[in-house]
């Protein structure tokens, strides 16, 4: 389970702690603090996000071994267009490099699949998603929602666009909506809601991410940057997640 080498890896006591029968199945991740990382070493933010990269692959692998089912990671925002230039051809160019070597995104046993408009990105990006979605598509690991040009807002807007086609041919009528249309006109329709959101960097807000899928996730935060997140802290998070009281409004 643990082939990846990881100085923080989890003790094998706490790797007991974990109840393998309330593992979340549907993990958000906002990769953040990246630029912060590089800052403090001296590195520009694009060697950042590269580390940052590396620890979505550990995480990702890490977590199916423990039994989780899904992961969403935050790779790219609507918003993030307005970064410099430089910033963003550089997080372009990383995410092209790794769509490209499949084993690296990932490893051998994720299906990766990306949400998000994808009608921004290039047609070599494009083109490199389709080949990795065709690719893993017969896996039967964990799913690896990589969200590329996402936004929450604009996923419920391109939703109820689809909507909105249906009630103007009429096969749908205003007053029958119900929540489950919009939670099949999401990008993550075959997915079920997010069970944690994981949030490092010290930030604690959602930004636009998962807003619909949300309405009853817990919420992990910590100080640490992305770039350092080790194994040891998706434990924590997990064994904090299996003791919250998740009562779903009730
Ligand atoms: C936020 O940190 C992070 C991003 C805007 C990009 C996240 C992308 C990656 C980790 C790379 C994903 C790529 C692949 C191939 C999966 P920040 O830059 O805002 O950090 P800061 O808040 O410290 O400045």
């Amino acid at each position: 389970m643990f082939k990846f080498f990881d100085k923080f890896r989890p003790s094998k006591q706490l790797l007991k702690e974990i109840d393998p029968n309330n593992v979340p199945k549907h993990v958000g991740i906002i990769m953040d603090g990246n630029g912060r990382w590089a800052k403090k070493r001296g590195l520009p933010r694009s060697a950042g996000h590269r580390a940052g990269a590396q620890v979505l692959r550990r995480i990702t692998e890490f977590a199916e071994g423990i039994g989780v089912k899904y992961i969403t990671a935050y790779a790219f925002s609507t918003e993030n267009w307005k970064r410099p230039k430089a910033e963003v051809d550089a997080l372009m160019d990383l995410l092209l490099e790794y769509l490209k070597d499949k084993e690296q995104l990932a490893g051998k046993r994720v299906i990766i699949r990306v949400i998000g408009d994808r009608s921004a990105l290039s047609d070599e990006i494009n083109r490199e998603i389709d080949v990795v979605e065709e690719y893993t598509r017969g896996r039967e690991g964990l799913t690896l929602y990589l969200a590329i040009n996402y936004g929450g807002r604009q996923e419920i807007v391109q939703a109820m666009k689809k909507l909105s086609e249906g009630i103007r041919e009429g096969s749908v009528a205003p007053e029958d909506l119900t929540e489950d249309m919009i939670s099949e006109r999401i990008y993550t329709d075959e997915v079920p809601d997010v069970d944690l959101i994981i949030r490092p960097s010290g930030e604690l807000r959602l930004s636009n991410f998962l807003l619909w899928q949300s309405a009853y996730s817990e919420f992990w935060f910590s100080d640490i940057n992305w770039p350092d997140f080790s194994n040891r802290d998706f434990t924590r998070a997990i064994l904090d997640y299996q003791n919250r009281n998740r009562r779903f409004g009730a």
